[in-house]
C-alpha cells in the first residue's frame, strides 16, 4: 500500500522523467552547429581573395567588409574572418557589416543578424547561408558545403 510520502517520491520521479524526454527531445533542435574554419573533405572551393591586391584592402583590418560572388566577407578581427550570404532573407537587400554593433544589418527594414548568421530582429524570418573562411597570411579562402 502506498504511504503519502512514496506517493509524493513516485509523482516526483514520474515528473523528473518527463522533463528528462522533454530535454532529450529539445536539446537536439537547439544544437547549432560549430564554425569550424579549417575545410572538410567535403567543402568546396569558392574563392580565394588576395589581401595583397589594393581592390580588397577593405579586408585587410578588423571591422571591414565586402560583398563578393554574392557573399558577404567580414574581417572579423585580426585573426579571423566570417562569411555568409550577402542578401537579406526578407526581400534581398544587400546586407552590412555593423562593426560597432558586430552585427549584420539590413538598411531597407533594419533586420539583424548576429555574425554566425542567426537573424535576431526580423522582418526577416530565415538565417543566412554560412561559409566557411580561412585566413592565412595575406590570404582568405571560401568554402561552400
Ligand atoms: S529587405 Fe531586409 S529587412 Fe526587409
Amino acid at each position: 500500500m502506498n504511504t503519502p510520502q512514496s506517493r509524493q517520491e513516485f509523482i516526483s520521479l514520474c515528473a523528473l522523467s518527463v522533463a528528462g524526454l522533454c530535454t532529450a527531445s529539445v536539446l537536439p533542435s537547439c544544437r547549432t552547429s560549430p564554425i569550424a574554419t579549417t575545410p572538410s573533405d567535403t567543402d568546396t572551393l569558392l574563392m580565394s581573395i588576395d589581401l595583397s591586391q589594393p581592390a580588397y584592402s577593405a579586408l585587410r583590418v578588423a571591422g571591414g567588409y565586402m560583398v563578393i560572388r554574392n557573399i558577404l566577407i567580414i574581417r572579423y578581427s585580426d585573426v579571423r574572418v566570417i562569411a555568409r550570404s550577402a542578401f537579406c532573407t526578407h526581400e534581398g537587400q544587400e546586407l552590412i557589416w555593423d562593426s560597432a554593433l558586430s552585427m549584420i544589418r539590413c538598411p531597407r527594414h533594419g533586420a539583424r543578424y548576429l555574425p554566425d548568421g542567426v537573424v535576431i530582429q526580423g522582418p526577416a524570418s530565415d538565417n543566412l547561408i554560412q561559409y566557411r573562411a580561412v585566413l592565412s597570411g595575406d590570404s582568405i579562402t571560401v568554402y561552400g558545403r
